[in-house]
């Protein structure tokens, strides 16, 4: 592909309205991708551009994986599209067996969706649609976190806690929050910090609040991924299970970026001991490949559904999307869990991310970095605030690292490293030597 190939003019820049995107800067200064394989992604100049936060936390596998691409193309001439009401196609069901093969026991029905918005706004469609099941209709309220993030429809950013995603937005769904776990005494912790589990028992407030009877479930990432790598205290989530267990509350984890090995576990459920009752998941379902999301649902609760269905002819939980379980999406996940399973690659992350906690501890000292937090293949870096202007340093950081060949995340006042899973240590270390001459540049 010649650069004139990809060369575009104003009126297209300005035709797309890029999704959270600074729209005007980037059309002055367009970063334009045009190719990507393994760990790399090839800009319009030609250039290679190591992929630091593997896509948006979806391409561990890295890219172009061949067996994803022939699994795609065969299904598109196999069978395009299947009406997803009231009909099937065999492999929704192959991949929903697959996929609970990486989950804990207990969950294993497996629901759809096409990215993780959707799923969790379907998960806590199911939560409170659960309750009414059981017989108690007023368990609605829904709890999620503060620095939570569960996408942008209006279930997960109302339970979602950035305040800058919610901002513009007005009133989502009634929704409270728990504290986030972020201590300043633990800045600088390796993996799990060691104190803060206490936070959890903050429900205990919101359940006086509210009180339980009222409350269908609470919604949290185990690792917060999108406000800059929040790995959770020790024995936080186990206190949080336990508190939901003893009021009768649901627990979902959202696991769209720790599901399927960044965690160097199948899960972060698995990683971190403690197991949901509902589970989102998207991004590293297909590698990325096809949009695709999906709750997966302990099976007493599916069970629930069933049996309170009314006639057999009868739909059990008018929910669902014109996509979902799309036959492409589909080709690609199970093209995308096979490979995850016989690469071998969640092990690696395990074994890997020891060196990688090393290479992201190194930066401590440098220029504005308040703090650093990892686990697995993430990696969150706070940036100390330029007077009045949060968000720019990182800004400016990611700018720098993308004109000397890395792509890294910026947002808040964080700076994110998701490593693809097929990452080398030469990598990683270029890529955490730049970034540290980077935050050593900013003014
Ligand atoms: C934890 C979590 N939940 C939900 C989402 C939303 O997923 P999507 O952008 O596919 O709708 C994301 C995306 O980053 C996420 O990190």
């Amino acid at each position: 592909m010649t650069h004139s190939d990809t060369a575009l003019t104003q009126n297209q820049l300005d035709s797309f309205w890029m999704p959270y995107t600074a729209n005007r800067q980037f059309k002055k200064d367009p970063r334009i991708i045009t190719a990507a394989k393994g760990a790399y992604l090839t800009d319009d100049q030609g250039r290679q551009i190591f992929d630091g936060l593997s896509g948006l936390w979806c391409c561990g596998l890295g890219h172009g994986v061949p067996e994803i691409s022939e699994a795609i193309s065969h299904q598109v001439q196999q069978l395009d599209y299947a009406p997803a009401f009231q009909y099937g196609h065999p492999k929704a069901f192959q991949l929903a067996e697959k996929v609970t093969e990486f989950m804990p026991d207990g969950l294993n029905r497996v629901f759809f969706t096409n990215s993780g918005s959707e799923a969790a706004d379907t998960s806590l469609k199911i939560a409170r649609a659960y309750w009414r099941k059981k017989g108690l209709p007023t368990k609605t309220k829904l709890i999620g976190r503060i620095k939570g993030y569960h996408g942008v429809n209006f279930g997960g950013f109302s339970l979602g806690g950035i305040g800058a995603n919610r901002a513009l937005f007005g009133d989502g769904v009634a929704a409270d929050h728990l504290p986030h776990t972020v201590i300043p005494g633990n800045a600088f912790t390796r993996g799990l910090p060691a104190t803060g589990a206490e936070r959890a028992d903050d429900l205990l407030e919101l359940i006086a609040l509210h009180d339980a009877s009222n409350i269908a479930a609470v919604i949290i990432e185990p690792l917060a991924g999108s406000a800059g790598v929040l790995p959770p205290p020790e024995n936080y989530l186990q206190r949080l299970r336990k508190i939901c267990d003893d009021h009768n509350i649901l627990l979902i984890f959202d696991e769209v970026i720790c599901g399927f090995g960044r965690m160097g576990a199948n899960t972060g459920a698995a990683a971190f001991g403690v197991v949901p009752d509902l589970m989102n998941i998207a991004k590293q379902l297909t590698n990325g490949v096809v949009p695709m999301g999906a709750v997966v649902a302990r099976q007493d609760i599916y069970e629930t559904f069933m049996e309170t269905g009314g006639p057999e002819y009868m739909m059990e939980i008018p929910h669902g999307y014109t996509y979902s379980g799309h036959p492409v999406a589909c080709a690609a996940g199970l093209a995308a869990l096979g490979v995850l399973q016989s690469s071998g690659l969640i092990q690696r992350v395990k074994q890997m991310s020891g060196y990688f906690e090393d290479a992201v501890h190194s930066l401590k000292g440098r220029k504005y970095i308040s703090d650093i937090r990892n686990f697995g293949f993430a990696a969150g870096f706070s940036v100390e605030a330029a007077p009045g202007e949060p968000a720019l340093r990182p800004y400016q950081v990611a700018m720098d690292m993308w004109k000397k060949g890395f792509y890294v995340r910026y947002g808040g006042d964080t700076i994110q490293l998701g490593l693809p899973f097929i990452s080398k240590t030469d990598e990683i270390d270029l890529l955490v030597e730049a970034l540290g001459d980077s935050f050593n540049a900013l003014a």
